[in-house]
């Protein structure tokens, strides 16, 4: 790859699942590693960038010479994610945050009751959309994760969340996705797209970021 090419930039990158407590003992949570945020950091503070890495829970260690902040719960991820905006260059929303999250966290243990029960839930602050939505918001990547309708889908992100780019996968096919080492990716932006083919998911990172560098300064 081309050392230096993010040299100075500063770069925010969210990762991981969010974890949403239902009560002391049980929380609800997407399925993510966080290999693919985590390589993302790591390659971009090899290429010169500062880098604030806010984290979910992983079981993955802290990148070198990256500022890793750990969070919990969507709404701690939206409030860290708040409190380092200012000045970023670059956000890449890598992370899988839960859509929902307990109208209540009750403060003993559910106890088992009826053959069915209810949660209730709400919807959580969408923080890249929030991030797009800023006056001087960053150049902004987010990451579609799909079962089916990939392209159709990633360009509604697109749209809706007013994102400059986003990084489009499969998930639930026999290679790449969750927990993977390695991934493929469909990037769109307004006027282009990109494919990456199935490969490590550091040289995907290294290979988006280069391709974030170009179009930064398009
Ligand atoms: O709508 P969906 O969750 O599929 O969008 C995925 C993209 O939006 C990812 O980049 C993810 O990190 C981001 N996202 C977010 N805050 C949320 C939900 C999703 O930043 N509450």
């Amino acid at each position: 790859s081309s050392p230096g090419i993010l040299q100075g930039k500063k770069i925010l990158i969210t990762a991981g699942p969010t974890r949403e407590r239902l009560d002391p003992v049980r929380y609800i949570t997407n399925r993510s590693s966080g290999k693919m945020g985590y390589a993302l950091a790591e390659q971009a503070q090899k290429l010169g960038a500062l880098v604030t890495l806010v984290s979910g829970p992983v079981t993955l260690s802290a990148p070198e010479y990256v500022n890793t902040v750990l969070v919990e719960s969507a709404a701690d991820m939206y409030d860290a994610v708040m409190k380092h905006i200012a000045g970023q260059d670059i956000m890449i929303a890598a992370a899988a945050v839960a859509d929902y999250t307990p109208v209540h966290v009750q403060e003993e243990k559910i106890k088992k009751q009826n053959e069915q029960t209810e949660l209730h839930l709400h919807k959580t602050k969408d923080i890249v959309a929030s991030i797009a939505r800023l006056k001087n918001k960053p150049f902004t990547i987010g990451f579609a994760a799909e079962t089916q309708h990939l392209e159709q889908y990633a360009l509604d992100k697109l749209q809706r969340k007013k994102l400059d780019m986003i990084a489009a996968n499969w998930v639930g096919q026999v290679e790449g996705g969750f927990d993977s080492a390695v991934n493929a990716l469909q990037v769109y932006w307004k006027n282009g797209q990109k494919t990456f083919t199935m490969t490590d998911k550091t040289r995907l990172a290294s290979q988006l970021l280069v391709l974030i560098a170009e179009r930064l300064d398009a």
